[in-house]
């Protein structure tokens, strides 16, 4: 191998009653792809902190070219050639495009003086292209969907022609289409010696995509593997020490299969412009109607109208037989229904305050000791939430810590949880398993099964086609905005599904 241009050696940090990683050695050459994966709570993201030189390690060393280097700062790590995009976006809020992706680099200047604001957006366009994206540089990046801010933070990494590119979960709501374009980007940085550090929960992204991979468990590195040599299945045993993997690995959704009951749900003519046209669906009792689409495509926004974030222009959403006007999530609260929204970190948790109080925020009305006290019993809060942290498996040393403490697909089960001890009637969840690991998934889907089972609606929106397939009775395809198909029975499948995304729908159905 040639010398590695990043090597960290026995890296160990503790918080307050947790050992985040406790001894990670691994290191990555010039035009090297190297994956980094662990179960949920493993260590990945405290061991990129403290590449980043956001986290302080409590012992070890991190060399850049060989030399051991103090990475104080991420200005520090920025300056030695370590970019990285992080698992919790990063974005300057209230800023354009172009300042974010120029964030902490000298901007072009005319006389030494002005900023040149043209040639600051010519450049901002530039790295734009390279990643196939189209924004304006000038746009505000407050308006941008999760993906679009995620590729803004990797512009940022071609910006500072990073010489390591460091990546934390970067795939996590982005489509198929999206993914491949970035590892396309990858694959050209890796070509120009970049060398590649990549965190995912998707293994076959992993496995398709990098030379190498780094397996950690319980916050030490445990593996240290040639792709090439590796299959998905020794690849799940590496990440959860079972010895042979488990089922988790194929999408596997138990159900009782019982047809489905009254209609919950019916949407008419629904309008929002400009995301949404006239888009007609129904969801009955016991049911899981999956929701496809590319990004763009309205899920996120359907989503949204639903739970009263944002209001319709034109046409009708009726719970029970009944219209409803849904001006706010309280209001659609009130008629039972619930979002897990695909923003978890700004819209799902209030990340300063522990588990407890997350899990028991919509239902304060339900954990009152006495009735006629508002003040709500922390021991039945308690009860509910170590219930739902059990089912969850949810890795916290307990229900009281902070949310904003646990790993990143810890705190999306958080918000899960949430809306399974409020409950509701139906269940509205936007890539509800993006960031989270193999076991987690599983978790996941049974979860799902269990809800149709109890005769809950289910409105399914995920970017992972055979998990899409797999988990829906019936599948509904939007494309800009539009229900361009519905899919049942032997339809509900990735190529058909994947056909109709993209509109090359005739093909696959005459076939
Ligand atoms: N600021 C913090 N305070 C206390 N504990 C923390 C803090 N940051 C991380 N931890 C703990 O360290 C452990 C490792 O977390 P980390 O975020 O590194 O996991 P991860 O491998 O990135 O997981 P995921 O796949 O869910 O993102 C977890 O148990 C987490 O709760
Ligand atoms: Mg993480």
């Amino acid at each position: 191998m040639t010398a590695p241009v990043l090597e960290v050696r026995g890296l160990r940090k503790t918080y307050p009653g947790v050992l985040a990683v406790d001894d990670a050695s691994f290191a990555v050459a010039p035009g090297e792809i190297l994956g980094l994966v662990g179960k949920n709570g493993a260590g990945k993201s405290t061991v990129i902190k403290m590449v980043a030189g956001l986290v302080a390690p409590d012992a070890g060393e991190i060399l850049v070219d060989g030399e051991p280097k103090a990475l104080a700062s991420s200005h520090a790590a920025s300056v030695l050639g370590i970019s990285v995009v992080h698992q919790e976006l990063a974005l300057v809020p209230r800023s354009s495009v172009a300042e974010n992706v120029f964030l902490g680099l000298p901007y072009p200047r005319r006389a030494g003086l002005f900023v040149d604001w043209p040639e600051l957006h010519r450049r901002t366009r530039e790295v734009l292209a390279r990643l196939g994206l189209t924004v304006d540089p000038r746009e505000s990046v407050d308006g941008l969907s999760v993906a679009q801010q995620r590729m803004v933070m990797i512009a940022r990494c071609l910006a500072w022609e990073a010489r390591v590119v460091v990546l934390d979960e970067p795939t996590a709501s982005l489509t198929d289409d999206e993914i491949s374009h970035l590892l396309e980007v990858l694959r050209q940085l890796a070509a120009d010696r970049v060398a590649i550090v990549y965190v995912s929960h998707r293994l076959e992204e992993v496995l398709g995509a990098t030379d190498r991979v780094v397996v950690m468990r319980d916050g030490s590195v445990v593996a240290d593997l040639v792709t090439a040599t590796l299959t998905k299945q020794a690849l799940v045993a590496g990440i959860t020490g079972e010895a042979k993997a488990s089922e988790s690995q194929t999408v596997h959704v138990d159900r009782a299969g019982r047809p489905p009951g009254a209609e919950l749900l019916r949407v008419t003519g629904l309008t929002r412009a400009p995301a949404l046209h006239g888009v007609d669906l129904s969801l009955r009792e016991g049911e899981v109607l999956g929701l496809a689409g590319l990004v763009g495509a309205g899920r996120t926004e359907l989503a949204r109208v639903l739970f009263g974030v944002d209001t319709p222009d034109s046409g009708t959403i009726t719970v029970r037989g009944k219209d409803v006007v849904l001006r706010s999530p309280r209001a659609a609260m009130r008629e039972r229904i619930a979002l897990l929204p695909e923003d978890r970190r700004h819209q799902g948790n209030d990340t300063a305050q522990s588990i407890r109080k997350n899990t028991s925020l919509p239902t304060l009305r339900q954990h009152r000791a006495v009735r006629w006290l508002p003040r709500p019993s922390a021991a039945k809060e308690r009860a509910a939430s170590e219930e739902m942290v059990g089912r969850l498996g949810i890795k916290a040393r307990s229900t009281e810590v902070a949310v904003g403490t646990l790993s990143g697909g810890n705190q999306q089960k958080v918000v899960l949880a949430k809306w399974l001890v409020h409950g509701a009637d139906v269940f509205v969840f936007d890539e509800p398993t993006a960031g989270i690991d193999v076991e987690g998934k599983a978790d996941v889907y049974g979860i799902v099964g269990e809800l149709a089972d109890a005769g809950k609606a289910v409105l399914f929106i995920s970017s992972d086609l055979p998990e899409l397939a797999a988990v829906s009775d019936r599948v509904v395809v939007l494309r800009e905005g539009r229900v361009v198909a519905e899919l049942t029975g032997e339809q509900v499948s990735e190529p058909e599904i994947l056909g109709h995304c993209y509109g090359g729908a005739d093909a696959a159905t005459s076939a």
